[in-house]
């Protein structure tokens, strides 16, 4: 189905820090092994920020690589919408901290909490924004420091997790752009994956550092079990809503939590395993980013062309999902 007139992405950017953190390189801090990891996952290396550079720089960098790419300037920006479980700090927003260190004066900035499915629902958000006529230009970003919420001594999490940010410009297109958005949500399985301490519940204590409460705690088999079952679902849903079928689809980006799931979601979805872009073996889950720098790489490697069918496919915790068609 073409469309006329929609509301597209036309730029999109990416921050990667330089120190890389490999599976070997982990088996010298825990127990676990590059075979386990590899297997169990598909990840091979991660990056990790060091010190002093955080959530907003990253997102600054790629926010930036996006208006270029956009051909925009950043007085031209009037939205910034921020997907991140690891803001520099709780408030202000990392939003309005991006704003600052691109020079968006005229920008209106805010953060939305929706873990790995952050920067799907920052799009489809600015998608109606921008559609009835709020604003024309948006910039919307995933940029995680997830080193600084991981527990570095719990093999079950740290080799999972790793640091960086994506980014896209968002406005009206002449032709194609997003054909339809699949938000969704479930708080009944909150507890699935959280960080228990450090909010108003329980405010950061000696306590509650002791028990180690200021990290992420997952119970990844469920976890596992819920992503094969939503990602396919909410996949379907928006190619149902997009009046496409799967045979019209040229490439899904999905988050990238561990490719077993991505696998089991392309077999759900009737899809051959070359139609998943995968870049979790160079930087393991990102979480909001994921989605951005996967993009952001699809389309400088030549794997999403003009005309293409393409699907942004996302879950996380909350749980929260978003799935997203678009003609690029
Ligand atoms: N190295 C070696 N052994 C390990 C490691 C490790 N790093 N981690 C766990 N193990 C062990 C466990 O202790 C367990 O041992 P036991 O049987 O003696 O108890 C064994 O390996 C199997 O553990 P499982 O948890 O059953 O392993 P599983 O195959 O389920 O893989 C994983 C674990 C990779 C976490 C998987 O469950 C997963 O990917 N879950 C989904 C994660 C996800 O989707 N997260 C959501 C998005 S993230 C976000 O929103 C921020």
């Amino acid at each position: 189905m073409k469309k006329k007139g929609g509301i597209g992405i036309v730029g999109t950017g990416k921050f990667l820090p330089k120190k890389v953190l490999t599976n070997a390189d982990l088996e010298k801090m825990v127990d676990t092994s590059d075979e386990w990891i590899t297997t169990r996952t598909g990840i091979k290396e991660r990056r990790i920020a060091g010190q002093g550079l955080a959530a907003a720089f990253m997102g600054a960098e790629a926010a930036k690589e996006a208006l270029e790419r956009a051909g925009i300037g950043a007085d031209d920006i009037d939205l910034i919408i921020v997907a991140t479980i690891t803001p520099d700090m709780q408030f202000p927003s990392t939003a309005c901290l991006i704003q600052s260190r691109i020079g968006a004066e005229r920008a209106v900035c805010f953060d939305i909490s929706a873990a790995c499915a952050g920067y799907v629902y920052g799009i489809g958000i600015a998608e109606q924004l921008i559609k009835c006529g709020l604003y024309r230009n948006a910039v919307i970003v995933g940029t995680e420091k997830m080193s600084s919420i991981t527990n570095w001594e719990d093999r079950n999490t740290c080799v999972l997790f790793g640091d960086g940010a994506g980014a896209c410009v968002m406005r009206k297109v002449d032709r194609g752009g997003i054909l339809s958005a699949y938000l969704g949500s479930d708080g009944r399985n909150a507890h699935l994956l959280e960080i228990p301490g450090g909010g108003s519940l329980r405010p950061s204590t000696h306590e509650t550092i002791d028990e180690k409460l200021h990290y992420v705690k997952m119970s990844g088999p469920e976890l596992f079990k819920e992503a094969v079952r939503i990602m396919a679902s909410a996949g379907n849903k928006a190619l149902a809503m997009s009046g496409l079928k799967c045979g019209d689809v040229d490439l899904v980006i999905p988050h990238q939590a561990n490719v077993r799931i991505l696998w089991a979601v392309a077999k759900k979805m009737n899809l051959p395993r070359e139609k998943i872009y995968l870049n979790i073996e160079r930087y393991g889950n990102m979480s909001s980013a994921s989605t951005a720098v996967g993009l952001t790489e699809a389309v400088t490697e030549g794997k999403v062309k003009k005309g293409d069918i393409i699907i942004l496919d996302a879950f996380g915790a909350g749980l929260t999902w978003g799935a997203i068609v678009i003609e690029w």
